[in-house]
């Protein structure tokens, strides 16, 4: 197989398995046939947001909060989330960031459902069929309606749960210019038993990246993106990295004695684990990050990069033209500008490779829905520690990752910027299977 380049439209290839009519919907969907395990309404509305510090802001809220309520799963259960807009003029919908779901329940306003309008609802089902940290957002006008609220925790447990004694969500998300982890800035204390275990589950909501540290102890960086890191080792003195969307599941032990530890996400704003009165030091952030492209140990991928049936290019640019009609500087795909980027076709099971490559004068927080990739390489140097899995990944200017996926979700997915505004100004692509 050549390399096909973007803008290749499957001519030529022929997919063993592939049905002539098409795929069927039930592929598309998730089960309607039998009883939900997890039933969730959540309400959206446009209205002030009352943050537990006692401060308001002017906002979208689901169910009165903003976080809305934290979703909490078994594997294997049927989750359903009726979604009703009570109050959002723009619409609404629910997109399962970084959850594989069927293409019908992606929640892409435009491409796989219409936005909810005003006194409309809709109803999302889903096998949750793997562990692991993730998160909601509507998806219709998000560079404006994720900052202003409209988002929460999707968390999926392996059956009998995790093993740490704390299992703490930390949705890091930036109201009205403040920091916040759950809405709180400042310090948060968390009572944590002398010796214990926890786990900490950082979810950067903001468009910018989030880095966070750990004073007091040292860290394990146990998930990335909802994928378990295979045999992480001790961290200390270095920073995690989270990409705009991306995950990162921090695991650290409180030490014995009248000690506490601190995880910071900048700004002040901090949650501290320990026995009732254990102070932590506050270290400032360190100057190095881990790096996942050599952290942890080699697993196997499950399938065969190098046997790629598809090749693709995907190169971030930038340059003035017109966006819907509008004169500025856009973002260009491969040169092209919005919508004039043809898609990325792809057949059922083919092994896809794509690099990134950009120069564009920013970073991108490059966001894949429907699948995850694994990371090959950056900048021409190989992985070598645990899988890096990843559906959100950070792609800082003049740097160039080669990533490779399975294409095992029918339906057409996005592909776009996290930096959501940077996808409303056109950074955004379509992959296709059918
Ligand atoms: Cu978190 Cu297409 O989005
Ligand atoms: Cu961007």
């Amino acid at each position: 197989i050549m390399d096909m380049g973007y803008a290749d439209y499957g001519g030529g290839v022929s997919h063993e398995g592939m049905h002539h009519g098409g795929t069927a919907v039930t592929a598309l969907t998730g089960p309607r046939d039998r009883p939900a395990d997890v039933s969730v309404t959540l309400v959206a509305r446009a209205e002030r947001i009352q943050l537990p510090d006692g401060r308001s802001v002017a906002g979208y809220t689901l169910n009165h909060a903003s976080p809305g309520p934290e979703i909490r799963a078994e594997q294997g259960q049927l989750v359903e989330v009726r979604l009703v807009n009570e109050s959002v003029p723009d619409g609404v919908t629910l997109h399962w960031h970084g959850y594989d779901v069927p293409n019908a329940e992606d929640g892409v306003a435009g491409v796989t459902q219409d936005a909810v309008a005003v006194g409309g609802e809709h109803v999302y089902r889903f096998v949750a069929a793997d562990a692991g940290t993730y998160w909601y957002h509507s998806h219709q006008v998000s560079h404006e309606q994720v900052r202003l609220g409209l988002f929460g925790a999707l968390v999926v447990s392996p059956p009998g749960g995790t093993r740490a004694g704390v299992d703490r969500l930390a949705l890091v998300h930036t109201y009205a210019g403040r920091r916040t982890i759950a809405g709180r800035p400042g310090e948060t204390r968390v009572s944590a038993a002398a010796g214990g275990t926890v786990r900490v589950r950082l979810v950067n909501t903001d468009q910018g990246t989030l880095r966070a540290w750990v004073s007091g102890a040292p860290y394990r960086v146990v998930a990335v993106d909802g994928h378990e890191v295979t045999a992480p080792p001790p961290v200390t003195a270095a920073a995690i990295v989270l990409a705009a969307g991306a995950r990162a599941d921090l695991e650290l032990v409180v030490p014995q004695g009248s000690g506490a530890v601190r995880v910071d996400v900048g700004a002040g704003t901090a949650l501290v684990f320990g026995p009732d009165g254990a102070t932590a030091p506050a270290d400032p952030e360190p100057r190095t990050a881990v790096d996942l492209l050599s952290y942890g140990a080699p697993a196997p991928l499950g399938f065969d990069p190098s046997a790629a049936t598809r090749r693709f290019e995907y190169r971030i640019g930038r340059r003035p033209g017109f966006l819907d009609g509008r004169p500025g500087l856009w973002w260009t795909i491969n040169g092209h500008l919005y919508p004039d980027v043809p898609m990325f076709m792809v057949g059922p099971g083919d092994v896809v490779r794509m690099s990134i490559a950009n120069d564009s004068g920013e970073t991108h927080p490059m966001h894949l829905h429907g699948h995850h990739a694994v990371v090959l390489s950056r900048n021409g140097t190989a992985a070598t520690g645990s899988p890096w899995w990843t559906d959100s990944l950070e792609v800082a200017d003049g740097e160039r990752y080669e990533i490779a996926f399975v294409a095992d979700n029918p339906g057409v997915w996005v592909d776009h910027c996290h930096n959501l505004d940077h996808a409303a100004e056109g950074l955004l692509a379509h992959l296709s299977y059918v």
